[in-house]
């Protein structure tokens, strides 16, 4: 079974919907650890709730360097072949996306590239977009910024408020980690320059 590392910084609904989908099988791996760099997020406790290996790696005092050794000793401890990242808050160092390549996931409430960084479900709104969305796509060096995997849109209803709106981006934000990760795992695909190949 595919090794599994979540790292998370926040709530963890994302975790939780991944967790859900490999209890019911659909998603043919193990989550072998998830750590978060914030002691207290409910992800955290989520995770120990369901009898997973939870971690709380803390930041404070580190540098980006620093910190990313750290990660990357707890996950390779713990034998983690994907890195799922999932509401995780931190830049990457080069070296954490060297030490995984081509094996680390990102979920993006927006249709990148439009509206990286915090707050892109606001940032779109406020933008007056009338279609938004969420993505996953593999990480880089760069923020928001890897080969797509799977992307889905939602309309923006007349009277959303960003709150409304950022609520069914997370629905569909659960459905599509998910499959991405069924996909990949299930599925021959390659990275032809920014494009991820399925095969079949
Ligand atoms: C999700 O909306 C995710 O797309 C976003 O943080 C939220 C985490 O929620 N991630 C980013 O903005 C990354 N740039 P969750 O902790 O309930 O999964």
């Amino acid at each position: 079974m595919t090794r599994l590392g979540v790292v998370l910084s926040g709530r963890g609904s994302n975790f939780l919907a991944i967790a859900a989908q490999v209890r019911a099988g659909a998603v043919p791996a193990e989550i072998a650890v998830v750590i978060s760099n914030r002691a207290d997020a409910p992800g955290l406790a989520a995770a120990r709730e369901l009898g997973l290996t939870a971690i709380a790696l803390p930041s404070k005092g580190l540098d980006r360097e620093a910190y990313d050794q750290q990660l990357i000793a707890a996950l390779r401890e713990h034998g983690v072949e994907w890195v799922i990242l999932a509401g995780y808050m931190r830049i990457l160092s080069a070296a954490f996306i060297r030490a995984f390549p081509s094996r680390i996931l990102n979920i993006h409430p927006s249709l990148l590239p439009a509206f990286t960084g915090l707050d892109a479900q606001h940032q779109a709104f406020d933008y007056g977009v009338t279609i938004t969305g969420c993505t996953v796509h593999f990480v880089d060096e760069h923020l928001d910024h890897g080969p797509i995997v799977m992307q889905a849109a939602v309309e923006v209803a007349a009277s959303d408020t960003a709150e409304t709106l950022s609520a069914r981006i997370l629905v569909e934000e659960h459905r599509i980690y998910s499959e991405s990760i069924r996909r990949l795992l299930t599925t021959p695909w390659r990275i032809d320059g920014r494009r991820v190949v399925f095969e079949t």
